[in-house]
């Protein structure tokens, strides 16, 4: 049987287990109410962080609910420290404060990667670029994690779901999936398997070069697949089912192996996730990422909505190349309650939490009224916060935020129990957080003497 897969839905799936039964749903034609606006990417509505990376401009309330993205940043980017990982928690709009944007428990390790990590009942972890991606040739040099249900995966996801992946499947360590699909339309055909040495043992580089006219999949630099957008033309729906806009990188961590996943999913990941299993170390399986590069590329030779240098939109629901313009728009959020829509809505009070300054100012933002009670961050009800009611949860987690929005921070906080609401996390990683900023070279931040060993042999391997 041939099985069709999507991060993209399979993510939904997963995150959908910790969401709270009353956010309302979206997605597939069917948007949100004007008082929760945003479409997430896991398909519900709410507001703060739901409008930020990821909100799904078809089916939000409208297409100012969105936020708009900010535009591509050519950088090598290192990913030896948490500087730069701001927890979902806490951002707010501001790509110049940070590179990434983490959900889950990211850690660094040794001072030579970032390790994304995945504890028992915890969903694992997240890194979503700030900056978006419309064409560029980006590669990450990773390690997968191991076993079965275990998903590691570098992908580039838009907001309408166009979707390029590299996936490794915990139980298969010398296969990298390729994949792509256009507005998240599942396609067997689209997926291919490249051969590659060891994936758990082997830090790899491997590199998308998207262009307007195709997909290149490298890994260390030797192409693997080429896809052309002239072959995916689709006479039915009269369209290219080509990834055709705005992206942000993922890098990921998860369990596609849980239970409350389609057996498909499940049967694709290899099977049910091992909780106790010989390939965790200090409680959790991990896969590592040191450095992600990008080159931007320039917009398409043709494009004509060139109104300005900050930030991409959508002018249409289409979602296709030709409805995307470049805007100088405001990309800052004031609160976890702001919208694309009212972007310096802020009932809990700002203080010194300033946003950008193209953004409108608000008379009422001193004026505390009723919190609202709309979701405000993606995947973080429930989970390790099951315990609490998500919308106090969020609704305190933003409060904190707002009266301590520095990303310096970012570091500090990933190690306890803000990061992603992985609270039953704790082995090893709240030393790795709280130690990240010295300069001790030789400590081993993430704990034993295991993951030394496993780490040192990755490394002697590149
Ligand atoms: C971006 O700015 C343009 C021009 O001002 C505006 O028409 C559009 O609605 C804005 N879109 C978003 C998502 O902010
Ligand atoms: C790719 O490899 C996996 C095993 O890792 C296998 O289950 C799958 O069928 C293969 N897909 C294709 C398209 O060959
Ligand atoms: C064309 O698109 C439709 C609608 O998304 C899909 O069902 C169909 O399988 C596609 N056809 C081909 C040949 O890919
Ligand atoms: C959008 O895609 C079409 C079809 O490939 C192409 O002819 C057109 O130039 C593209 N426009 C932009 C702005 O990329």
């Amino acid at each position: 049987m041939k099985h069709t897969f999507s991060v993209a839905a399979a993510l939904a799936a997963t995150f959908s287990v910790t969401a709270l039964a009353a956010a309302p749903k979206c997605g597939g034609g069917t948007q949100c109410p004007s008082d929760s606006p945003c479409c997430s990417q896991y398909g519900q509505c709410g507001v703060g962080a739901y409008c930020l990376g990821g909100c799904d401009p078809q089916n939000s309330f409208d297409l100012a609910s969105c936020v708009a993205a900010p535009v591509c940043k050519s950088a090598d980017f290192k990913m030896d420290s948490l500087d730069g990982i701001i927890p979902n928690t806490q951002y707010l709009g501001d790509a110049s404060k940070g590179n990434w944007v983490s959900s889950g428990t990211p850690a660094v390790y040794n001072d030579q990667a970032v390790l994304l990590t995945m504890a028992p009942s915890t969903v694992g972890t997240l890194l979503s670029s700030t900056h978006y991606v419309w064409y560029g040739k980006i590669s990450a040099t990773i390690t997968t994690s191991q076993g079965a249900g275990v998903v590691t995966a570098f992908i580039m996801m838009s907001d309408v779901k166009d979707e390029i992946d590299f996936e490794f499947v915990g139980t298969d360590l010398t296969t990298a999936q390729s994949n792509y699909y256009f507005q998240g339309i599942t396609d067997y055909t689209n997926t291919k398997n490249l051969t590659v040495s060891d994936t758990r043992q082997n830090s790899h580089t491997y590199t998308i070069d998207w262009k307007p006219d195709s997909i290149t999949w490298l890994i260390d630099g030797n192409e693997m697949r080429t896809q052309l957008k002239s072959e995916t033309w689709n006479a039915t729906t009269g369209s290219y089912h080509f990834p055709q806009s705005p992206s942000r990188i993922q890098m990921s961590l998860w369990p596609a192996g849980l239970q409350s996943n389609g057996e498909g999913t499940i049967e694709w990941a290899g099977g049910l996730v091992n909780w106790d299993s010989q390939y965790m170390t200090n409680g959790y399986y991990y896969a590592s990422v040191t450095d992600v590069t990008v080159e931007c590329y320039n917009p398409p030779s043709g494009f004509n909505k060139d109104f300005g240098d900050a930030a991409y939109y959508y002018q249409t629901t289409f979602g296709t190349n030709d409805t995307i313009a470049i805007g100088n728009n405001n990309t800052i959020l004031s609160s976890f309650y702001a919208t694309g829509d009212n972007p310096s809505y802020c009932p809990t009070g700002c203080s010194s939490a300033s946003a950008s300054g193209t953004a409108k100012t608000s008379a009422t933002a001193s004026t505390p009224t009723a919190v609202p009670t709309a979701e405000t961050i993606p995947g973080v009800s429930g989970g390790g916060n099951a315990g609490n009611s998500g919308s106090t949860q969020a609704g305190d987690t933003s409060g904190n935020a707002e009266s301590n929005p520095s990303a310096g921070n970012a570091g500090q906080s990933n190690g306890g129990s803000t990061a992603g609401g992985s609270t039953s996390f704790s082995q090893g990683i709240q030393n790795a957080g709280t130690t990240g900023g010295t300069s001790d070279a030789t400590s081993v931040k993430a704990g034993s003497a295991i993951a030394v060993v496993g780490f040192l042999v990755a490394a002697m391997m590149m």
